[in-house]
């Protein structure tokens, strides 16, 4: 721990948020490399004669701070960690940072099936972090699940935060594409899930630098109309199912429609489009018949 008065501190922080930047980027800094919480952060002026114990030194979150203003790089990847509902991930440049609004798809399933479900076997297409089935894995005790994506080292990261996230082992991880690695278990799912890539083709090219130059392209590009993942799952989630079995998908904010209709074509029953919190239709869920 290194000890720096609180006066100085925040001289510090003024001068570093002078040079560019959000409060809110500035303060994940604080709170995920020097361990001091944005609550925390946020109460220093009140005690200006205190001291304050950093986990590293100002030289050191200074040049943090430094290559985050300089070429846009995403502050969860510089500090490697990403909060998500109530896990911390480890994220690394190779999976997508975890979206707030991705954080209602475990707010449906408890919707759904209640919050004290009865044993349930569960897939999730696409995880990335792990955010989703580690949060289900951890919620349903009772519940099994695999989470499954086409890159090894996106696996790694994924089963690595759900060891670090809690003492369970409900929890697989299979790679391949889509259904590929599922093939033992058509017909056994209950409930599948999958926020794919789903971005139209245009539409990524003229996404945020600092998004397109950092977020892994194959968890983002979608195909030229942005639906190529989203038709593959929904045709073949009915070899995979269950009869009444739950498909739960994201999607960009104006696909919604086509993907209720996709899944109508596709014989699914109580289909729903279910908006975030601003309103737009990100997610489509329905059963299969
Ligand atoms: C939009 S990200 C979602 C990650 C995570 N589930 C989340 O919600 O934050 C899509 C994920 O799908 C994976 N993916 C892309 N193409 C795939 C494929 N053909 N088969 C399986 N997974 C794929 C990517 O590696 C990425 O991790």
């Amino acid at each position: 721990m290194l000890s720096v008065s609180v006066k100085e501190f925040l001289f510090w922080k003024k001068k570093q948020l002078f040079k560019g930047g959000d409060q809110q980027s500035f303060a994940f800094l604080i709170d995920c490399v020097g361990g001091i919480s944005t609550n925390d952060l946020n109460l220093l002026s009140l005690n200006p004669e205190t001291k304050l114990n950093l986990k590293k030194n100002l030289e050191f979150l200074e040049s943090v701070w430094e290559k985050y203003l300089l070429n846009s790089t995403p502050i969860q990847y510089l500090c490697g960690i990403s909060f998500w509902r109530d896990l911390e991930l480890k994220v690394t440049n190779k999976v997508l940072i975890p979206r707030p609004e991705t954080e209602l798809i475990v707010d449906i399933v408890f919707r759904i099936f209640g919050r004290k479900s009865q044993k349930l076997f569960f897939a999730e297409l696409g995880t990335g972090s792990g955010a989703i089935s580690i949060a289900l894995a951890i919620a349903y005790p009772l519940w099994d699940g695999v989470a499954t994506d086409i890159d090894k080292d996106v696996l790694k990261i994924a089963s690595k935060n759900y060891r670090n996230s809690c003492k369970r082992s409900n929890l697989k991880f299979y790679c391949g594409h889509w259904w590929n690695p599922l093939e033992s278990f058509k017909g056994k799912l209950d409930l599948v899930i999958s926020n794919p890539p789903y971005i139209p083709k245009d539409t990524y090219e003229k996404l945020p630098k600092e998004v397109k130059n950092f977020e892994p392209k194959i968890a983002l590009l979608g195909g030229e109309d942005g639906l190529e993942h989203i038709r593959e799952i929904i045709q073949k989630a009915p070899l995979f199912l269950k009869e009444k079995g739950w498909l739960i998908l994201e999607n960009h904010f104006d696909q919604a429609e086509k993907v209720k209709q996709l899944l109508l074509k596709n014989k699914f029953t109580s289909i729903e489009i279910v908006n975030d919190l601003s309103g737009i239709g990100r997610f489509t869920i329905g059963r299969y018949k």
